[in-house]
């Protein structure tokens, strides 16, 4: 065969290969068969050592033009190819459900004193109450002395306080430390709902913690009375539970920023003649309240000959225990994924 008939067929084969090739992977051995040092291109180039002058002359020119027309279609190709690839790979992302189902994914969930919270503010956020959030490393001042607790009184003896090294600075007790707070910085009317952290130097077991959850609320406004404490009580628990003949009884206590001063119990929302949860009384008791001490409403600047007040403070931990049937407190600390996962 002479060497004008090889180039011939060499172009067409070449041609044909690189016709066929689709992917990159064929593309490239494609290159390797014509244009690597070894290949078919080299090759033919190599036979112009065996020619005469004159047919150097003539297929010199030649055989350039087909080292440089093969090179130019292969890059030609793999230009076309790697951008088709591109185009694929982007139409396959344009559909990419990043929200997809995998059967092995670990789901995060709220933590249950975040969901009883959010459902705690939004029945005070219907009632036209603000949320109130306030320090947890508090003055003495905010925790005792702002609510009718001085320095010497016997009251200070049921919170076992962790004091800081700051003086006059401790981990709030109560989230009653809301009340002079909120006084100072609004006039009345206020109606507040201010759930958070508290501390109390406690030895923890299945029941009590040293850091736990409380919820305070608490309305000034003229002729606030005993009625509307209860009505406020009495329509939250209901809400929480979820149970419309949900009852509530009061009995008298003593706190220092009350007065007169109560403690709440609502009827056990799990049966209707005693059960463990009620230790069998039908009653479960829930937390504090009263109308605010004159006192205490002085402090926080507001003329007691013309408003008053009323206030609670829940357990937040315990009703969260009771709505969602926890019987460890150090559960809600414990940061345990297979209990967060229940929720
Ligand atoms: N702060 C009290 C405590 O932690 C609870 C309390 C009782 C809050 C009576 C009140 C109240 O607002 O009126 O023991």
């Amino acid at each position: 065969m002479n060497l004008e008939n090889l180039i011939a067929s060499l172009k067409l084969a070449f041609s044909q290969q690189l016709e066929k090739a689709d992917t990159l992977e064929k593309l490239e051995a494609v290159r390797v068969e014509f244009l690597s040092r070894k290949g078919k291109l080299p090759e033919i180039l190599g036979s112009i050592k065996t020619l005469s002058p004159e047919d150097k002359r003539e297929f010199g020119p030649k055989l350039n033009a087909l080292k440089q027309e093969l090179e130019k279609a292969f890059i030609d190709k793999k230009d076309n190819l790697e951008r088709q690839t591109l185009e694929t790979v982007k139409k396959q992302l344009q559909y990419f459900d990043v929200t997809a189902y995998n059967a092995d994914q670990l789901f995060g969930s709220l933590h249950p004193y975040t969901y009883l919270i959010r459902h705690i503010e939004n029945i005070f956020i219907s009632m036209g109450f603000a949320v109130a959030d306030t320090p947890e490393v508090e003055t003495e001042f905010c925790n005792f002395e702002a609510l009718n607790i001085p320095d010497d009184h016997p009251a200070r003896d049921m919170h076992d306080t962790f004091w800081l090294t700051l003086p006059g600075m401790l981990m709030r007790t109560h989230t009653s430390t809301a009340q002079n707070r909120i006084m100072k910085q609004q006039k009345p009317p206020i109606a507040v709902v201010s759930p958070g952290r508290v501390y109390r130097y406690e030895a923890v077991d299945a029941s009590h913690d040293f850091a736990f959850m409380q919820v305070e609320s608490f309305f000034i406004d003229k002729n606030v009375n005993m009625g509307n404490l209860l009505a406020l009580i009495k329509t939250l628990l209901q809400a929480i539970f979820e149970k419309t003949d949900l009852n509530i009884r009061v009995r008298p206590s003593y706190f220092p920023f009350v007065e007169p001063g109560v403690e709440v119990d609502m009827t056990c929302p799990f049966c209707t003649t005693g059960c463990g949860v009620c230790s069998q009384s039908r009653w479960i008791e829930i937390g504090g309240a009263g109308l605010i001490h004159p006192n205490v409403l002085r402090l926080g600047g507001i003329d007691p000959e013309q408003y008053s007040g009323c206030a609670f403070g829940f357990g937040l931990t315990r009703l969260a225990m009771l709505k969602y049937g926890i019987n460890d407190i150090r559960l809600l600390r414990s940061l345990k994924v297979d209990f967060l996962k229940q929720f």
